[in-house]
């Protein structure tokens, strides 16, 4: 029976979830009582972690390391080198390719060479810098130029075809092609990179770290200390933030501290200084894309042959994944008839690249924006019919690597809906009056959309648990194998179990994820944590309450059908009874009340060695429309106005759903038009801090700034409760503002492709100008 008990709710019957409320956390986040890895009260006689590196190397042989000035300095207690792992020296994924400390060559600027563990941290710090360290220094491959002419890569090069890419460039009516940067991505967690270890009896070790594999943190621990995985436990219970910069790169601090905290019997912290951070971990990968596209002479794409040339750095890391949904998202929302599209994934001597929300996506799309933009400007025709007519639709809908795109209906209605609200035609005509009237200020207006992905493409990590217990005074217990980075997955899944159970929130208490409670946990990533893991929980939870209700229904001789759970109640047909009695009834009928719950996506059978199958459950629409303002003397920037509509099916918490939406934008303009990372000639990062790397503040929030979620008739496949992931997709939203920036510049010739790359920072805005004004100059 699942007659709802609140008239307001008739519809559906829920209660918690579809429900506005706020994160879990809100209000300790604001008032600093959530507890960090840092706030954790550390154990009597913690010790202090502090990585040691060879401060002007980039790449060369490591010919001495002497590390006597640094042991004998005030409260050192110990200095940690290769020879010091008990098991092996590697903390890397999945390829075997990451030395958790330096051995025989330095690979990269600011690779960890030594560890001082010492009774302050001040005091390891201080001592670090007394090392004496020789490199001989190898000339080092830097940029992915370089690493194209050395011919050197992580892994091997992988492409997508669909028909004859050849033939049909020699059959389209007009070709173009170009070459483009698309930077890379400092994470800037608010939180840094941080572990603390815990020595336990029998050689056991117990690690918290900020991280969002806390397998993979386990399973690394073993490995470098050398016992097995079901000795060591790994703890989070959040992140201060992680944005994929935690899946794999949190692995080295962990394995630190863990050794140290091996090696002295005492507990250890690692907490990375952020310049250390920020000059060690891997970024967003960086990209030169070439490309080249036909079409017939109307703008209808006919064929495309994308290269995509990733700087991986000095491992594969997550190179792997990454790149591949550079590729998947190298369509963007559009469908090539013929195709080819490459990737080569570029060994350089830089830190190693890794995950970063979108994880490769927005660099494929962007390129895919940057080729319509291309050919609407040709053709002197407005980007937005481009696109349009380009479209998936009910005939052309498979994408290059043949999964076809069933919702394109979505995609049409949404943008068509975000055309209209946004006025995008009368702006249009706005746009064009400016340009006319302003000499040096000039306008750009572009309406971009987004389709994403969702799922794992490594099939295997698309599966999930959870721990649900069920206590006698009615309280619950949930853990699962997501982790919480701020994103507000944990409040999500409580709000599933609060709607499994019937009870209000505050029975709900949520746990740290913790690797003895949910074992074999695939990344909190892939935007699919929510996807994965309240599946679980409900499937946990839901088995607990059939107990419930196959032993009420013998108890009460009834039906199961007149029992409901609901406003913290049991209903018995017409008795009432709270959660509590009826728990202790059970338990004392010996029931258990507790349960492991376990889900793995269905329809995934994407195949990457054959490139068939289908490699996500579904995609998330979403559309942006941006207006921009640029100086042409100075290239400064500012953004006018944005309206995003973002698909989220069923939003399970539309307030949390709007905070991502707004935060992924935030973050993708960031990563488009102000965070420039500079390495420089010999290879070391110039830019590791915030004095001279530049992330969004709250002022750089447009003026005019207008969000909404797309009324949608819910997720088609039988996601939770109907909804759609919304992790990473709005980050994609922010190409928006790269087109209309790009549309700006081109207003000063007409017909011309303008040379602007990512970051579209001043400098790359007065770049574009500048060989726009000197082709006006040549004619
Ligand atoms: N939101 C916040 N506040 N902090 C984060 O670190 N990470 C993003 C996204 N949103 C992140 C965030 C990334 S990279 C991913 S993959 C998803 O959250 C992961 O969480 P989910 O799968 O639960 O959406
Ligand atoms: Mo997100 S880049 O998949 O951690």
């Amino acid at each position: 029976m699942t007659a709802p008990l609140d008239p307001n709710l008739a519809e559906t019957g829920l209660r918690h979830v579809r429900k506005a409320l706020p994160h879990d956390s809100a209000e300790k986040h604001v008032s600093g009582k959530a507890i960090y890895i840092d706030d954790i009260v550390e154990p009597v006689g913690t010790l202090h972690v502090v990585p040691g590196w060879a401060r002007k190397a980039v790449r060369g042989k490591l010919v001495r390391l002497d590390l006597d000035k640094v042991r004998q300095a005030p409260g050192v207690v110990a200095v940690l080198t290769a020879d010091d792992i008990p098991g092996t020296n590697d903390c890397s994924s999945a390829f075997g390719d990451d030395p958790v400390l330096a051995k025989n060559e330095i690979l990269f600027y600011g690779q960890v060479a030594f560890a001082v563990v010492a009774e302050t941290r001040d005091a390891a710090r201080r001592a670090a810098l007394l090392a004496d360290i020789e490199v001989e220094p190898i000339t080092p491959i830097i940029t992915a130029e370089d690493a194209v002419a050395a011919d050197i890569t992580v892994l091997p090069d992988y492409q997508f075809r669909r028909g004859s890419p050849e033939t049909g460039m020699t059959a389209a009516e007009k070709t173009l092609s170009g070459v483009m940067h698309i930077g890379g991505q400092e994470h800037f967690y608010l939180e840094g990179q941080v572990a603390m270890a815990i020595p336990q009896e029998d050689g056991g070790m117990f690690v918290h770290s900020s991280t969002q594999h806390p397998t993979e943190i386990q399973h690394t621990v073993a490995k470098v200390l050398g016992v097995p995985d079901a000795a060591v436990t790994a703890e989070v219970r959040r992140m201060g933030g992680g944005f994929g910069g935690k899946e794999s790169q949190a692995n080295q601090w962990a394995a630190l501290a863990a050794l140290a905290a091996d090696r002295t019997g005492r507990a250890c912290k690692m907490r990375l200084d952020r310049d250390d951070d920020m000059i060690m971990t891997g970024k967003r990968h960086d990209f030169r894309v070439e490309w080249q596209i036909g079409h017939d002479g109307e703008g209808r794409i006919r064929a495309v042959d994308l290269n995509f040339l990733a700087r991986c750095g000095y491992s594969a890391d997550l190179s792997l994944g990454v790149n591949d949904r550079t590729m998947f998202h190298a369509d963007s929302s559009y469908f090539y008839p013929d195709a080819v599209i490459r990737s080569r994934r570029l060994r350089t001597d830089t830190c190693s690249n890794t995950a970063f929300r979108g994880f490769g996506g927005p660099q494929g799309m962007l390129a895919a924006e940057r080729m319509i933009d291309a050919i609407a400007i040709t053709l002197g025709k407005d980007p937005l019919e481009i696109r349009k007519l380009n479209f998936y639709d009910g005939e052309r809908n498979l994408t290059p690597y043949g999964m076809p795109v069933e919702e394109y209906q979505v995609m049409h209605d949404l943008i068509a809906e975000l055309e209209e609200s946004a006025g995008y035609w009368a702006r249009r005509e706005k746009v064009k009056a400016f340009n006319a009237e302003n000499a040096i200020l000039k306008k750009g207006l572009a309406l971009t959309p987004v389709k994403f992905g969702i799922s794992f493409t490594l099939k295997h990590l698309n599966q999930a648990g959870a721990l649900v217990h069920l206590y006698t005074d009615g309280s619950v217990h949930l853990n699962h194998g997501g982790t919480e980075m701020g994103q507000g997955l944990y409040q999500k899944v409580a709000q599933v179990v609060a709607e499994e159970f019937g009870v209000s929130m505050d029975k709900v208490v949520i746990t740290a994820t913790n690797t003895s409670k949910v074992p074999n946990t695939a990344p909190t990533a892939a935007s699919s944590g929510t996807d994965l893991n309240a599946m679980a929980a409900k499937k946990a939870a839901g088995e607990i309450k059939q107990r419930l209700i196959a032993f009420l229904s013998e108890q009460h001789q009834c039906s199961a059908d007149v029992i409901y759970f609901g406003d913290n109640k049991v209903l018995v047909g017409e008795k009432s009874y709270s959660l509590a009695e009826v728990a202790k009834q059970a338990h004392v009928a010996r029931i258990q009340l507790s349960h492991a719950g376990f889900y793995a996506t269905p329809m995934i059978t994407w195949e990457r060695e054959s490139a068939t199958g289908r490699p996500f459950f579904y995609f998330a629409y979403g559309g942006a429309c941006a207006e921009v303002t640029i100086d042409t003397m100075t290239g400064e920037m500012t953004v006018d106005r944005v309206d995003l509509l973002h698909d989220v099916g069923h939003s399970l918490n539309p307030a949390i759903d709007m905070g991502q939406i707004e935060g992924g934008f935030i973050q993708g303009m960031g990563w488009l038009t102000t965070e420039e990372l500079v390495w420089d000639e010999e290879g070391r990062l110039r830019t590791h801090a915030p004095s001279t790397y530049k992330i969004p503040t709250a002022s750089d929030v447009p003026e005019d700034f207008r969000v909404k979620l797309y009324e949608s008739k819910g997720n088609p496949q039988d996601s939770i409760y109907r909804s759609k992931a919304v992790g990473e997709p709005p980050v994609m939203l922010a190409n928006s503002v790269f087109c209309a920036i790009n549309d700006a510049v081109a207003s000063l010739k007409p017909g011309v492709v303008p040379d602007l790359d990512a970051p579209a920072t001043p400098e790359a805005i007065m770049k574009a100008v500048r060989g726009m004004r000197e082709r006006q100059a040549a004619e």
